[in-house]
This record gives C-alpha cells, structure tokens and sequence, in this order.
C-alpha cells in the first residue's frame, strides 16, 4: 500500500463543493481576504523580532534582510496563488502536497504546519504581552510582575534559567480571549480583524512618517557592520540569518490560502489576497524598519520585549521629550496591543482547518472534523489549538519560537514550490486561473531562496526541526498510515478491477 497515493484535483474540487454538518460557510471577499492576509503579515515580526534581528544579527542591513525575506515570500507567494485558485479547498499547502506530492509529504506538510500556525500564534502572544506589559508600565503606572509576564528562563538570559520566571500570564490570557472567538465563528472574526488591520496599518504608517523627522544618519553607519568571524555576526551572513530571522514578519499570507473555502470567488479572490496583502507589507516593512534603525543605535534594541518601542521612545529623548514622539509611543504600543491581537486571530483560524483537512482525510482521528451545530466552525480543534498556543507561548522564550516558525515555514514554501512544478508536468490538462509566471524558473528559484533562508539559520533551529519532524513520522506510521480515506478508497478501486479482470 503506497504511502505515495495522491488525491485526484477532481476529487478535492468535489469535497470543497460538499455541504452538510461538515461544511463550512462561504462569506469572504476579496477585501475580506487582503484584509485577512494584512491582519496575519503585520505583527510580531516588525514589532519585536526585526528590531531584535538588527539588534544580534545585521545592524542596519536589517532593511537588506527585509528586502530578501520579501523577495522569499514575493516567491512563494506566487507558487501558492496557482495552487490556491487551482485547488480553492481548506488546508492550504497540506492540500496541495496531497494533489501533487502524495499523503506522505503531505502529512510531513501538514505536521509542518503546526510549527507555522500554532508555534506562530504562540510567538505572537509572546510579543503581545510584552507590549500590554509596556503600555501598562509607560501610560498606567502599573509594573506587572515579571515573573509572571516571562517564559521559565528568559528574565535574566545572561544567567542562565531564572528562578523567578514562572509563566507568561498576559500570553495565556490573550490566547484563550482568542480561542473564544475563533470558536464564535469566522465572519464575526473577520469583522473584528478588519477594524484592527486599519488601526496596525495607520500606526505603522505614523511610526514611518513621523519617525522620519528625527532619524539620525549616523545610526546607519556603518550600514553594514563588519562580521565578528562568526558566522551570522553581522556582515552578508548577518543579513542572510537577518533575513531567516525576520522572514517570519512575512509569515501570514499563505494563511488567506487557507480560508479557500470560504471565499465566495476562490478562483479569482485567492491571489489578489494573497498577493495583495504581500505587496503592502513589503513596502511598509522596507521602510519601518529603516527608520527604526536610523532612530536608535542597532545595539540598544537587544534583548528588549518591544524594541520599536524603543526606538521611538529613543527619538523621543534626542527630541528633549517631543509631545508627539510621547503620543507615538503610546500608538506604537496600542496598536501593537490591538495589532498582534489580530495576527493570533487569523493563526489560530487557520490551524484547526488544517486539523479538519487532515481528519477528513483519515490521517487524524474523526472527532477533529466535528464542525459545531450553531457556529458552523471546527470547534474540537480550535479547544485542542487553544491549548498548544497557551502553553508555548507560556512557558518558551520568544527567540526560540520564532526562529522555529521560520524554519518550519519555509520548508512548507519549499515544498509548494516544488509541487506547482510537478503539478504543471503531471497535469497540464487542469484550468488555472492564475499561472505562476515562468514556470520552472520561479519555482526553483523560490525553493532555492527559501531553501538559503533556512541554511542561514542555527544550527539549534535545524535541531528542533528535524526533532519534530521525526516525532511527526511516527504518529503517521502508527495513525494515519492505517485510517488514510484516499489510501482506502485506492484499494476498493484496486479491488473492484481485480474482480472485473477475473
Ligand atoms: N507575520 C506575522 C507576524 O509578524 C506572523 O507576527
């Protein structure tokens, strides 16, 4: 029995089409879905991790990183628009594997996925918190305790595990907020991310127009800061790890893929979503993240829990205490707070359609493909989600997360990459209504690119990914590999032709 069998593209097109207790609603458009890609791209990454990453990593050339972890994404993004209006069902790069690549990969995909979904939203929790951690700080008068805002071992880094450190509180409680709603239902959520994506764009927008003003130009000197000897230390591998760092500031737009199925013109609507959203967040991060590295030396930012927020809090010093810069920093913190929000929303949406793709298939037990009477949404795997992003984002430092996330996620880009290749090879014959330009040259090229951000990566991230991907492997040969639908489906064919042939 082939661990290789494939779903036919008829068969898929055949499900999406299904209606009954185990379907799902079709309500979104397009502006929904661009919306839906912004609400899930601006988040962590550009609040947190960029500033981090120039801090460690690139120094300035952090805009360098920036402009390559787009042109990954740019890539990627084109690959995943042809199988999203070609294959327009829930279950995103899983369900594209399945088409192309066969169960066994798309199950590795599948697997893979959770590190991007759920670890993604548990990295944004964390960064979530460390802004309401600020705000409460900067504009109530609140000190919350750290020890409970922190991960186990991540209070004092440089001394090893600290044992004041208990749990992320503020991390768990937005990733249960988060959970309610997602189990409410989709066009609710949808609604709530698209007032919050109008307040993250303005808010970035703010920080690049009225940071401007008060960049200092020898804060980008020198642009490239010479490499320790080490590699990764600053120099060109500090910007290709830069860019691996910061890659996951893209992450969020293969997330409207996911949502196919409940578009209401998934053909047409998938790659102005996706591609869409990437397009403006490009242009937006190019540019924040240059001025925040002109308002503030690289180096200050290290090892902080919100380091734009340093920055402008930085440029409100030189200023000698600028009324405006103040008000932008309580922005910045805002719209982090209502901004992040938004990313888990849209995280946390997408991994339990992933669990219901896969259950439907037989590669994951029944009860994850119950659908809620009333609400219409995977209610089982949004409780199971909620759970695994509490308790990442409890309890694991926000470095490690990321680092995870990107790796995670650029292997799935790889992978998709990769399958729209063999798909145009194996069935030319399908309607496509968006084509991935110069077909093979764009898919190589992304898989390659992709494949170079995840070598710039530590050798620590590589670990845990090949830890997790092993333990994935397992749970296939002693789950999936025997309840697999598509696999039983091939031997009643197999059969019946036997008996014919008899
Ligand atoms: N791109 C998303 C973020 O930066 C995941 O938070």
């Amino acid at each position: 029995m082939s661990i290789w069998a494939t779903k036919s593209i008829e068969q898929l097109k055949a499900e999406a089409a299904e209606t009954g207790e185990h379907s799902l609603k079709r309500v979104l458009g397009p502006v929904n879905l661009i919306t839906l890609g912004i609400g899930a791209i601006i988040g962590t990454g550009i609040f947190v991790l960029t500033g981090q990453a120039a801090a460690q990593y690139a120094g300035p050339a952090i805009v360098l990183s920036m402009i390559l972890a787009g042109f990954a994404s740019g890539l990627a993004g084109l690959c995943y628009s042809e199988f999203a209006s070609t294959v327009p069902i829930a279950g995103s790069a899983y369900t594209y594997g399945y088409a192309t690549l066969g169960e066994f990969m798309a199950w590795i995909i599948g697997w893979d996925l959770i590190l991007e979904y759920a670890l993604g939203a548990a990295t944004v929790a964390v960064g979530w918190s460390g802004h309401l951690t600020a705000f409460l700080h900067d504009f109530v008068g609140i000190d919350f305790p750290a020890s409970l805002a922190a991960a186990p071992c991540t209070l004092i880094p440089a001394a090893g595990c600290s044992p004041e450190a208990v749990i992320n509180l503020p991390a768990v409680l937005i990733t249960l907020a988060v959970t309610a709603l997602i189990i409410i239902g989709v066009r609710e959520s949808a609604n709530v991310n698209t007032v919050i994506v109008i307040i993250k764009v303005a808010v970035v927008l703010i920080v690049i127009l009225g940071g401007a003003a008060y960049i200092n130009s020898a804060n980008w000197q020198p642009f490239i800061p010479p490499n320790t000897g080490t590699f990764g230390d600053y120099g060109w591998s500090g910007v290709l790890r830069g860019a691996g760092v910061i890659f996951f500031a893209y992450i969020g737009f293969d997330a409207v893929s996911v949502a196919a199925q409940e578009a209401k013109n998934p053909q047409r609507d998938m790659p102005i979503g996706i591609l869409g959203s990437l397009v403006i967040c490009t242009i937006l991060y190019v540019l924040v993240s240059g001025v925040t590295v002109g308002l503030v030396p690289y180096r200050d930012m290290l090892g902080s829990a919100a380091p734009l927020v340093v920055a402008v809090r930085a440029a409100e010093a030189a200023s000698g205490g600028s009324g405006l810069l103040h008000a932008m920093v309580m922005l910045v913190e805002l719209g982090a707070i209502a901004g992040l929000s938004s990313v888990m929303v849209v995280m946390m949406m997408a991994q339990p359609r992933i669990f219901y793709a896969m259950a439907k298939d037989g590669l994951l037990p029944p009860f994850a493909k119950k659908i809620h009477p009333r609400f219409r949404t995977p209610h089982i795997t949004s409780m199971i989600t909620g759970l695994i992003v509490a308790l990442a984002a409890g309890f694991t430092p926000i470095g490690a997360l990321g680092e995870l996330v990107s790796i995670g996620t650029l292997m799935a880009f790889v992978i998709v990459s990769l399958g729209v290749m063999f798909l145009r090879y194996q069935r030319p014959d399908l309607e496509r209504p968006f084509r991935t330009p110069w077909v093979p040259f764009v898919p190589i090229l992304s898989a390659l690119v992709s494949f170079g951000l995840m070598a710039g990566l530590p050798f620590d991230t590589w670990a845990r990914l090949v830890i997790w991907m092993a333990i994935g492997i397992v749970f296939y040969f002693m789950y999936g590999h025997k309840h697999s639908e598509v696999r039983k489906r091939d031997e009643v064919l197999a059969a019946a032709g036997g008996t014919r042939r008899r």
